[in-house]
């Protein structure tokens, strides 16, 4: 068996004590954390019995490690990944990558420079319903796809009844809808069909309280010659997410909600549902964790590259200029 590698896990919030469990549960890391909150740091470390707890990144980085694990919030990932990556520590990133395109440049020459790994935490893309799907598009087996119709919602404030305390209420620290939640599905959307190459949209706060932040937005996009559509609301009590992709030869849906992707090639006929078995939240996640190992052992490629993620973080910031001042906007 390899060597355990040690990685290390900055902000150990919702989403960091989740990379700490995940990383644990692979076998292949000895994890280590890092985080600012005295309490949190103290009852996580406790509950997952970690040997390697630090206050801070600059006393963390006294240590050697493999590899760490950006889980603070969005608008200070860039400056931490560049410290990180000029030690030639390989790096996973919290989505999005962060929240303007300040200092992408540089992460970029720093992670070329120091031969770093560098893979951006798209979670979606570890999920085999989404890779299914994916597959069977790019397969062309129903032709090629013409146009793509995502439609999700879930009751977020159930889910994170914090929302109105963490970076979620402010768009400047990654908040509100399109930067914190609509992201994943355009990233797993562009890695399926093909990059967004231009769009509009509208969104607005309408229901979540105690936030001003967009809980609703609608983009239309363009992907080349394929038109596609994005909806997705913060409050609807059914936890549901489907995307319809309509190709040449027929139409291929997937349901996350019911575990299954299901295709039709004829008016008259019915859908073929295509069931998997139900993904729990921690199987993608652990999933990822042993595929961004595998790429820091070299042994595989990104699951999602830095470049991946920087032309969604565009499309982040063309959503919110769309929606707030009515216009369309082209990616560059
Ligand atoms: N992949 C997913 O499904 C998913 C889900 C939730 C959040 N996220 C992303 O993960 C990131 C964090 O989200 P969260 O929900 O865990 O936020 P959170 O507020 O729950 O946790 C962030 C933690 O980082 C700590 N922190 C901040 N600066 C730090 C620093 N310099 N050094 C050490 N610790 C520091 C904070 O004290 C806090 O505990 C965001 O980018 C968010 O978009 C991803």
């Amino acid at each position: 068996m390899s060597k355990l590698k040690k990685v290390l896990v900055i902000g150990v919030g919702s989403i960091g004590e989740r990379h700490l469990r995940c990383f644990q549960q692979t076998g292949r890391a000895e994890v280590g954390i890092c985080e600012l909150n005295n309490s949190l740091r103290e009852n996580v470390a406790r509950d997952y019995k970690v040997k390697s707890v630090f206050e801070n990144l600059d006393s963390a980085l006294n240590e050697k490690w493999d590899a760490a694990v950006i889980c603070t919030p969005a608008h200070i990932h860039i400056p931490i990944a560049i410290q990180i990556a000029k030690k030639g520590i390989d790096l996973l990133i919290e989505k999005p990558l962060s929240t303007s395109l300040d200092g992408i440049d540089e992460l970029i020459k720093t992670i070329d420079e120091n031969q770093v790994i560098a893979v951006i935490a798209y979670v979606l893309r570890a999920h085999p319903l989404f890779n299914l799907f994916r597959e069977v598009i790019q397969s062309e087996r129903f032709g090629k796809p013409l146009h793509l119709a995502a439609s999700s919602g879930q009751n977020f404030p159930f889910f994170r009844p914090a929302y109105r305390d963490i970076y979620y209420k402010d768009r400047a620290t990654g908040g509100g809808a399109i930067q914190d939640a609509l992201t994943h599905l355009i990233n797993a959307m562009e890695w399926t069909v093909g990059p967004i190459t231009s769009l509009t949209a509208d969104a607005s706060h309408q229901k979540l309280e105690g936030v001003e932040v967009e809980d609703t937005v609608n983009v239309i996009t363009r992907h080349g010659q394929m038109l596609g559509s994005f909806s997705l609301n913060q409050y609807q009590d059914a936890n549901e997410l489907t995307v319809t992709v309509t190709c040449e030869k027929g139409t291929v849906r997937m349901e996350v909600h019911k575990s299954r992707w299901r295709w039709v090639d004829h008016p008259e006929k019915e859908w073929n549902d295509e069931p998997i078995e139900p993904v729990e939240r921690d199987t993608g996640f652990i999933k990822q964790a042993d595929l961004f190992l595998d790429a820091v052992e070299k042994s595989a490629p990104p699951l999602c590259t830095i470049e991946e993620a920087f032309q969604t973080l565009k499309v982040n910031l063309a959503i919110l200029d769309a929606s707030d001042n009515h216009i369309w906007k082209t990616i560059s």
